[in-house]
C-alpha cells in the first residue's frame, strides 16, 4: 500500500460564487486508507521513538469504532510491530467479527484487552498502567486518540509554506492534539478555527497545554449533540458533498466541520475575500460502522 505525506494535496471546494470566499481542503485522508490524516501525523514520531527505545510492542486505547485503534493496528502490520488494543467495553469481546473496526484491527494482528468502562476511565492511572505492563511486558504506550507531545510534533508537519496565504485554517477537534500541532505551524497572522466533535469545555485547557500561540478559537456549535451523534441533516450534507465535490467525509469529525464551515459561510462569518483551508483528517474507516448503527435505527445511510 502506498503510504506517503506527499499524497496529501490541496483540493478546491466548489461554493456558490455569491459567497466571496475561497475554500480549499487539505486532503490528508489521501495519505493512506486507514493510517490517514492525523493518524499518520500522530503516529510517525511515536513509532520512531518506540524503535529508538527498542520496544517492539505498541499498547494503546480506544472505543469500538476508534480510527486510532484501526490506524495503530495497520501501522503495526506494516512495520512488523506487535500491537495491543485496550478496548472500552467487556461486552465487545464477543463482537469482534461483527464490528468493522475491531475486525480490521484483529485481522491486522492486534491483540485485544477488553476492559470495563470503569477500568477504562482509570486508564491513565499508575495502577492500571502498571497492571497492563505486568501483563504484557515492556510496551510503548500511546494514549487514547494518540495525543501526546510527539503526536503534536507530527501534526506540526501538516501545514507547509504552500499554505501560508490562507487567512483561516479549520480543523476538527477530538482530544485537541491535531489542532495544537496545526496552531504551532500556523503563521501568527492566520486564525485557526477548531470544530469540536463532542461537547465539553475541557478542550480549551487541553489545547492550551500544547499550543504555542493564541491565534485560535473553538467553534462549538456543530457537534450535533455529542461524540458520534449524527442526524439526517448531517447525513444528507455528507452524501451531497461527496457527490458534488468528489470528497468523502467521515460522519464524526470532518463531516461536522464541513457542515459548520458551510453554515458559517452562508451566515457571513468570513469577510469577503477570505481564504479558508480545511484539514481533512481522514477517519473514513468509521463510515462502515456508522452505517451499521444507522441501519439499526432505520435512518438513511452514508454513501
Ligand atoms: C479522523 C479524525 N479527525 C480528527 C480527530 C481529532 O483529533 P484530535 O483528537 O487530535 O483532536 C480524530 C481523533 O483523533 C480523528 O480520528
Amino acid at each position: 500500500m502506498e503510504f506517503s505525506p506527499e499524497l496529501s494535496v490541496n483540493q478546491p471546494v466548489l461554493i456558490n460564487s455569491k459567497f466571496k470566499v475561497e475554500l480549499v481542503m487539505k486532503r490528508e485522508d489521501l495519505i493512506h486508507p486507514v493510517i490517514s490524516g492525523n493518524k499518520f501525523r500522530k503516529l510517525k514520531y511515536n513509532l520512531e521513538e518506540a524503535k529508538k527505545q527498542n520496544l517492539n510492542t505498541i499498547l494503546t486505547f480506544g472505543g469500538a469504532y476508534s480510527n486510532h485503534i484501526a490506524a495503530v493496528a495497520a501501522a503495526g502490520k506494516i512495520y512488523g510491530l506487535k500491537t495491543i488494543g485496550v478496548i472500552r467495553g467487556e461486552e465487545l469481546k464477543d463482537k469482534i467479527m461483527s464490528n468493522p473496526t475491531l475486525r480490521f484491527a484483529h485481522q491486522s494482528g492486534m491483540q485485544f484487552e477488553f476492559v470495563s468502562r470503569e477500568m477504562y476511565r482509570k486508564k491513565n492511572s499508575r495502577e492500571v498502567l502498571s497492571t497492563l505492563k505486568s501483563n504484557f511486558g515492556e510496551v510503548y504506550v500511546i494514549p487514547e486518540g494518540g495525543t501526546n507531545s510527539l503526536a503534536v510534533q507530527g501534526c506540526e508537519d501538516i501545514l507547509t509554506d504552500k499554505d501560508k496565504h490562507f487567512d483561516y485554517i479549520c480543523c476538527p477537534v477530538g482530544t485537541g492534539g491535531t489542532i495544537s500541532g496545526v496552531i504551532n505551524c500556523s503563521k501568527p497572522s492566520q486564525q485557526v478555527l477548531g470544530f469540536p466533535a463532542l461537547k465539553g469545555s475541557f478542550l480549551q485547557e487541553d489545547i492550551s497545554k500544547f499550543a504555542s500561540k493564541e491565534n485560535w478559537k473553538l467553534i462549538s456549535d456543530y457537534h450535533f449533540g455529542g461524540y458520534a451523534k449524527i442526524n439526517t441533516n448531517l447525513i444528507s450534507f455528507i452524501n451531497q458533498f461527496k457527490k458534488e465535490q468528489n470528497i468523502p467525509l467521515d460522519p464524526i469529525y470532518t463531516g461536522k466541520m464541513m457542515y459548520g464551515i458551510f453554515d458559517l459561510i452562508e451566515n457571513g462569518y468570513f469577510p469577503a475575500g477570505a481564504k479558508i483551508l480545511a484539514i481533512h483528517t481522514g477517519g473514513l474507516q468509521g463510515i462502515e460502522g456508522m452505517n451499521l448503527k444507522l441501519k439499526e435505527k432505520g435512518l438513511p445511510l452514508l454513501d
